[in-house]
């Protein structure tokens, strides 16, 4: 070896000098060229395609059809391998069997499908593995599991929202799965909503900033997923996809344009600026047009307007539902020239081979170029080389040492802990007094999946009790913390059937204190459908049984959306809740109620009264509940959002502003002094909105433009001081366009308030 190429050697090996950066984006572009050029239509199309572990996994009845039992435990079936892997030459698996698998499981699918990819194809081409990790990489056992979403949300804190993306994107990897469908850009604005728990929540600022912590934490510094600890995002789900009018899933949208560009937009702006990979689709409909036939919104808008290069991914079935579902194609294969028009580059087929043999014969005839496929095929290889599959498509799991490590675990627990929202604390009844005998009921009381939700072990998260068998439960947690001897447990009730109130009632007459534990059982996506938001009969039966015994009830609430309680709130003495907090979140709510832990949490969501008064906090003027001709039926949630309540209080004084006037490219300093005026240490959230004052189009009654959360030890003060920009002021018009409007303006803090003007 002469001393240059020794030296360049050298240099290779240096951590910075990865595959990525050692090709560099030029390099891959090459590669990329030089491989697509060897390429056959078949296996292009192959490239383009993506199936379902499911299609490739033995059953118990090989004839049984899809839905038939999996061979346990689980096998990967060498006829289906053969055929999918290596005859199509599919590009892509995703999804899990009926269970969860440990990382050494994983290990052996992952390394058994890609040894068929890479030693008996023609092109040796990596297969690409992803999952959702909507909660930690949540499909693994023995993985570290965050809250849900909007639990995650309820911390408001950006820093630990991305700490724990980082730890997901680590145990993915460890998994060896490189890639995840989410984070979830969906704005959270529909209560009824079966994926609520899977958004940041309602507000379009705070689902932006989270969805960056996300995006940055999994993808790393500058994207770069060859990093063996890092992994490559699919924002979904574009576009307006969660708020549709019924709040049933996948069921249509109706929006004007200037809605959407101003609510549902900039969270993908943001991402894809930050320069994530993949943009998976709405499965719904906006406004008569099913996503995935969408040109405008994706070519006009994803892809001319913001610049978006990645790959446009298709959700599951969604190419042939255009046709029976949406019914806009007469047919499977004018619904794939459809979706191809509109600009889809990959499709989750999911379970079977004629979209691959459709495409061929479209191309084949002439209705779609061999060039357009090229389009597509280009952008998939481009992730394989940047995700290092070339060089590395398995990792040996001993790689990652910290695997479900304490450290991690810790993360993980501090996230549960800012989870928790206090919600009401009458005669502060809260923290509860260790000394106290408790009743301890109600469906969420005993099990981990009430705590988790679905996406967890498996899509529905049913298996969490076995999986999770080592976590506590609230009631496990309550008991470590009190003392067998002074805990009764009493189920009660289930979530939607009475088991024995009566049994509750008798033990509420042997303990001082009863801890109610309502919410909902795990669900995801259309199994979550409900009719009605209130709380099933059983448990409100329960809850006003429980009432009704003149002991003081604590209700702790767990669940995936904010179901009513109007019927029995007013007659409970404390009421905390997270939307979901994981794993560890039996623990931080023990922790919470027993005082070693001071709440934090705040409402990412507004918590609604009534079913009829589903308003969201940045509602119009004309919704206000003290509107001036005496309209009360209009904003008045049993929560509101941004609400969350300490067992210390917070004082604010002197909200100043730097100016009193500002023109167009100015920015304004807003300072507030905030005191911690209790008797404890604590964090608080300070949230600062702004209200447009008078405008062309109806202005919102107030939106968040900034928040920072503070922690301040008792009797401490400090001055929060936030800057706002004019385009912080600015909104959709009806032209579309952003737009800015001189005029007065408005700026809260907690109960301050003072004003500026805008001026041209
Ligand atoms: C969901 C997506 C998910 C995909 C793959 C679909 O049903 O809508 O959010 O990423 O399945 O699991």
């Amino acid at each position: 070896m002469t001393k240059w190429a020794l030296f360049l050697f050298m240099l290779m090996l240096l951590p910075g000098c990865r595959q990525g950066e050692q090709t560099g984006s030029r390099g891959i572009d090459r590669e990329v060229d030089l491989l697509l050029g060897k390429m056959t239509l078949r296996e292009k199309i192959g490239q383009m395609s993506q199936i379902d572990v499911a299609a490739l996994m033995k059953r118990v009845d090989p004839h049984g059809g899809f839905y038939g039992p999996f061979l346990e435990p689980n096998v990967l079936d060498k006829d289906s391998l053969q055929k999918y892997i290596v005859e199509y030459g599919i590009s892509c698996v995703f999804n899990i069997g009926p269970h969860g698998y440990s990382i050494r499981e994983w290990h052996g699918y992952i390394k058994e499908i890609q040894d068929y990819a890479l030693h008996r194809t023609r092109l040796g081409i990596p297969v690409l593995y992803g999952v959702d990790a909507m909660h930690g990489a949540s499909l693994t056992v023995g993985a570290t599991l965050f809250p849900q979403q909007l639990a995650m949300a309820s911390t408001w804190n950006p820093d630990l929202v991305k700490q724990a993306a980082e730890i997901t994107a680590y145990e993915m990897r460890a998994s060896n799965l490189p890639l995840t469908f989410g984070p979830s850009l969906d704005l959270g604005k529909h209560p009824v909503w079966s994926r609520l728990n899977e958004s940041f929540g309602e507000d379009v600022l705070l689902t932006t900033i989270l969805s960056k912590s996300t995006t940055e934490g999994m993808e790393g510094p500058g994207n770069s997923v060859d990093d063996k600890t890092r992994i490559a995002t699919s924002i979904k789900h574009y576009i307006a996809y969660s708020f549709p009018l019924t709040g049933k899933d996948r069921t249509p949208a109706w929006f004007p344009e200037h809605y959407v560009r101003e609510y549902f937009l900039p969270p993908f702006t943001e991402c894809i600026r930050s320069g994530v990979h993949i943009v998976l689709l709405n499965s719904g409909e906006l406004n008569g047009v099913p996503l995935h036939a969408d040109k405008y919104w994706l070519k006009n808008v994803l892809r001319d307007e913001i610049g978006f290069d990645g790959i446009i991914m298709s959700d599951w079935y969604d190419i042939e539902k255009l046709n029976f579902f949406h019914h806009v194609a007469p047919t499977y294969k004018e619904a794939i020239i459809k979706a191809l028009d509109a600009g889809i580059d990959m499709v989750m087929v999911p379970l079977d081979n004629r979209f691959m043999d459709l495409l061929t014969e479209i191309v084949n005839e002439g209705s779609i170029a061999e060039s357009r496929i090229d389009e597509s095929v280009r952008r998939i290889l481009k992730l394989k080389y940047k995700l290092g599959l070339f060089e590395h498509p398995y990792r040996n799991p001993d790689e990652y040492p910290d695997f479900g490590s304490a450290g991690f675990r810790h993360v993980a627990s501090q996230c549960a802990l800012e989870s928790v929202v206090l919600l009401k604390n009458a005669d502060n009844i809260l923290p509860l007094d260790r000394n106290l005998k408790v009743l301890v009921t109600g469906p969420a009381a005993n099990t981990m999946s009430a705590l988790n939700g679905g996406w967890t072990y498996s899509w529905q998260g049913h298996a969490a009790d076995t999986y999770a068998s080592e976590k506590n439960t609230i009631l496990e947690a309550v008991r470590n913390e009190l003392g067998a001897d002074k805990l009764i447990y009493e189920p009660g009730s289930g979530f939607d059937s009475v088991i024995d109130i009566n049994k509750a009632v008798k033990a509420a007459g042997l303990v001082d204190c009863i801890i109610l534990c309502l919410g909902e059982p795990s669900y995801a996506e259309t199994p979550g459908y409900i009719e009605d938001l209130y709380l099933p009969d059983a448990q409100t039966d329960l809850a006003l049984a429980m009432a009704a015994t003149g002991k003081p009830v604590i209700l702790v609430l767990t669940e995936g959306r904010p179901r009513l309680i109007s019927r029995f709130e007013e007659q409970m003495e404390g009421v905390l809740l997270s939307f979901l907090p994981g794993n560890e979140g039996g623990d931080a709510l023990a922790c919470v109620i027993f005082g070693d832990y001071n709440p934090n949490g705040k409402l990412p969501v507004t918590y609604p009264r009534y079913p009829n008064d589903l308003i969201n906090y940045d509602h119009r003027y004309s919704e206000r509940a003290d509107h001036q001709f005496g309209n009360n039926h209009g904003y008045h949630p049993q929560y509101p959002f941004g609400y969350g309540l300490s067992y210390t209080s917070f004082g604010y004084a002197n909200l100043q502003l730097s100016k009193d006037t500002i023109g167009p490219g100015d920015s304004l300093v807003v300072a507030v002094d905030i005191k911690n005026t209790g008797k404890v240490n604590g964090y608080e959230v300070a949230q600062l909105y702004i209200r447009d004052v008078y405008a062309n189009l109806t202005p919102p009654f107030k939106r968040l433009r900034a928040f920072n959360k503070i922690f301040l030890f008792a009797g401490e003060q400090k001055t929060v001081r936030f800057i706002i920009q004019t385009e912080d002021l600015n909104y959709v018009g009806q032209d579309n366009q952003w737009t800015i409007e001189e005029g007065e303006f408005e700026v809260c803090i907690e109960n301050l308030t003072t004003n500026f003007y805008l001026q041209d």
